[in-house]
């Protein structure tokens, strides 16, 4: 081991047993499959919570649900009140168990990716995306089929990481260190997080047992991460997507909740310095209405009104 990664491993492993980075609901989640349902359906309330506070309307609406994965969030969406969910994934195995799983007539599932959603123009209201942006590595063009595929006045709700979040996103159940993605190079970290996944003090998840209960011995073989898995975007670059597309955005920031962590609050508002202290991002993007066909529209519902 070189003297990088033996730093980080020591410090990995004096954090692990805390992990701040992940947090202990999400521990307990992927502890099996039935506290994994549960977790889901918390995600679910927290992307309403997040439609409400936002106003973003998902209920009486035709949703779709970009990068669904195994539709139990779409299905969540049904349940919350949406007249029917869309879902689609670039993940052909993912959407085949959602369309096991979900039968109603309202859901529908398919394999597709976002940059290329087999929807008719202006056929859907409202767009959720939750911790899917963060993995697409075409952020401009899924922007765009998004534009094409919403009505106008409809919304889209997404919900991601910056990349210099303190903990490197999806990788913080073997990176337990804050910032160990910014302060050393890619290579270090990666082969750390696989020493530290294959020590005997790390304990595994559902997500790493084969079916035979053995820990799979194909993760974190890398030593880069594939940019089709990450795109490493930070919040500054998440907004010259948005600047640059044809949508209204607007960028809300969250702050870490716990009281450790209240001093970090004004950061959110320091260029640069925001991009290592928030917490979650949440970016409403909205495709005006075109004034001309509102015009036409009006006109429509006065002369009607007027029959
Ligand atoms: C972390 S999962 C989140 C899934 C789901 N939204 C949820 O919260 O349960 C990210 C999902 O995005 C999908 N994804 C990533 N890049 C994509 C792309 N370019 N087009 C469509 N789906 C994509 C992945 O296949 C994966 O299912």
């Amino acid at each position: 081991m070189k003297i990088s990664e033996s730093i980080l491993y020591f410090l990995a492993k004096q954090l692990y047993t805390r992990n701040p980075g992940q947090s202990e609901e999400m521990t307990e989640a992927l502890s099996d499959s039935e506290a994994y349902a549960e977790y889901r359906q918390q995600c679910v309330d927290k992307v309403m919570r997040a439609a409400r506070q936002y106003d973003v309307p998902v209920t009486g609406r035709r949703v779709l649900d970009l990068g669904c994965y195994d539709g139990a969030l779409s299905a969540g969406y049904l349940k919350a009140g949406a007249e029917s969910v869309v879902g689609v994934d670039i993940d052909v195995d993912a959407i085949r168990v959602a369309q096991e799983r979900h039968t109603s007539d309202r859901l529908t599932f398919h394999p597709s990716e976002a940059t290329q959603i087999p929807l008719p123009e202006d056929s859907v209201d409202t767009i959720l995306c939750y911790d899917v942006f963060e993995h697409v590595a075409r952020p401009h063009e899924m922007l765009e089929e998004a534009y094409r595929v919403l009505r106008p006045g409809g919304k889209m709700l997404i919900g991601t990481w910056g990349w210099y979040h303190p903990f490197a996103p999806h990788l913080w159940s073997t990176m337990p260190v804050p910032w160990a993605h910014v302060v050393f190079s890619e290579k270090t970290m990666l082969r750390v997080c696989r020493s530290v996944y294959h020590s005997d003090w790390y304990v595994p998840n559902m997500h790493d047992l084969d079916e035979d209960g053995n820990r799979k011995s194909d993760k974190y073989t890398e030593e880069a991460i594939d940019p089709d898995y990450l795109n490493k975007l930070l919040i500054s670059d998440f907004e010259n997507v948005f600047r640059q597309s044809a949508f209204d955005a607007r960028v809300h920031q969250q702050r870490f909740s716990s009281k450790y962590a209240a001093w970090t609050a004004p950061l959110l508002k320091v260029p640069f310095v925001r991009e290592f202290f928030t917490a979650y991002l949440w970016i409403v993007l909205e495709k005006k209405t075109d004034l001309a066909s509102q015009n036409a529209q009006d006109r429509t519902s006065e002369l009607a009104a007027s029959i």
